[in-house]
């Protein structure tokens, strides 16, 4: 694996590992480049490193943070018995985009890391700095995607500096994150079967593979949103039920403007800083009429707006739909979907959009990842193009 990605190392050298890990090993924070996106990591032995981890990110403290490790050797350390079939997983996965929460060997990490749970989440990432880093820190790893909670995860180490910058010790730049999207987190349960808890860069389909069919639950994914259920639930049409008589909801939080827009806003996760709705419907032309037509609407009300689309559709929206049009590429390459999703979100923040529209995906394999990344950004917002 060094070879396939070693023009990703050229950005770092030895003496750069070296003084990051030194910075780990003394209770600092580090941030550096892994297959999927960048981690925020601080030695998962240290209460106080892993305390500012939560402080740079403003993370809410009941949410547990993954520990990397650089080998399987590291793994016993950290967890009691592990069940065969996560070996297994580990044998088909690791290095890879695949978290294995496993049962916690009390007293080795910091119990702010598990957040008081009795288990703890564990990958081996697979990219060589990452991985040099962990070695030459000689810790176990916490890091956490290294990015203000809520917003889009780090793909670029520029995408680092912009949220965290002057919180934390630096960060090692590997370039683009190949994966483009967080690990698939799952636990294996007594009977053998899979529980997804989060969809990521190894798909269910690649799970089952291993696992068995009908073995893998994908209905857990929730488990791990960590975010209360809003009160009052968002609702999908508003933005259209008014657009009649001109009347949208008030514009998303701005520093001038605190009041979010739909009640959930504050609870969304990966989140552009405009509001943001997923467009879904029975055809491919339904979605891009009715998205145009938002748009439009928008427009005239003086939103900036910003329209998240693939290759495919292009042509069946009218000429510049909207001020900022990102295509996530063509639907035949959900890898390049995947690749370029947070960089798209962050992109909708550098040309001001205030309110985007973001095309569905289908939602088989990394689809399902894709999806669950664009409903958690868009505050679960979806609206029905019938
Ligand atoms: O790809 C990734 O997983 C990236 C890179 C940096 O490795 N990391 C990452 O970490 O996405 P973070 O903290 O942004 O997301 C970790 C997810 C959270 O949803 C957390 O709730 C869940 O994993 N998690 C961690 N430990 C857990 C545990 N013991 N039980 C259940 N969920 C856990
Ligand atoms: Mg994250």
């Amino acid at each position: 694996d060094i070879a396939e990605t070693s023009a990703d190392i050229q950005r770092v050298d030895q003496r750069d590992i070296a003084e990051a890990a030194a910075m780990l090993r003394n209770g600092g924070t580090v941030a550096f480049p892994t297959e999927t996106v960048y981690g925020l990591g601080a030695d998962a032995r240290n209460t106080g490193a892993v305390e500012a981890v939560f402080a740079a990110k403003g993370r809410p403290s009941d949410n547990p943070l993954i520990v990397h490790i650089a080998d399987l050797d590291a793994l016993d350390e950290l967890v009691t018995e592990v069940h065969p079939v996560a070996v297994a997983l580990m044998e088909a996965y690791w290095p890879g985009p695949l978290t294995l929460v496993l049962p916690l060997r009390p007293g080795v990490l910091s119990p702010l890391v598990s957040a008081g749970l009795d288990t703890v989440g564990v990958r081996i990432p697979d990219h060589p700095v990452a991985r040099a880093l962990i070695r030459a820190s000689g810790c176990p790893v916490a890091a956490p995607s290294a990015n203000r909670s809520g917003r889009p995860s780090p793909t670029l180490a520029s995408h680092v500096l912009e949220d965290l910058s002057g919180y934390i010790g630096g960060v090692l730049d590997g370039g683009a994150a190949g994966v483009g999207l967080e690990s698939t987190v799952v636990q294996v349960q007594p009977d053998g079967s899979v529980s997804i808890l989060r969809p990521g860069g190894i798909t269910a389909e690649q799970l089952s593979a291993v696992s068995g069919a009908g073995t893998v639950d994908n209905t857990s994914a929730e488990a791990l949103d960590f975010t209360p259920k809003s009160a009052a639930p968002v609702s999908p049409g508003t933005a259209d039920l008014n657009a009649a008589d001109g009347e949208f909801p008030a514009s998303a939080a701005t520093d001038k403007n605190p009041a979010p827009r739909a009640p959930g806003m504050k609870y969304t996760h990966y989140a552009p800083r405009g509001w943001l709705g997923v467009v879904d419907g029975s055809s491919p032309l339904r979605v891009a009429e009715r998205a145009a037509s938002l748009l439009q609407a928008a427009q005239l009300n003086g939103e900036i707006t910003g329209l998240l689309l693939f290759d495919e559709h292009i042509a069946l929206y009218p000429a510049a739909p909207a001020a900022c049009v990102t295509s996530l590429g063509s639907l035949d390459s959900p890898e390049e979907a995947a690749r370029s999703l947070y960089a798209a979100l962050r992109r909708f923040d550098e040309a001001g959009a205030t309110y985007i529209l973001a095309e569905a995906c289908p939602v088989t394999g990394l689809g399902a990842a894709i999806m669950n990344r664009l409903m958690k950004a868009a505050g679960g917002t979806l609206i029905d193009a019938g």
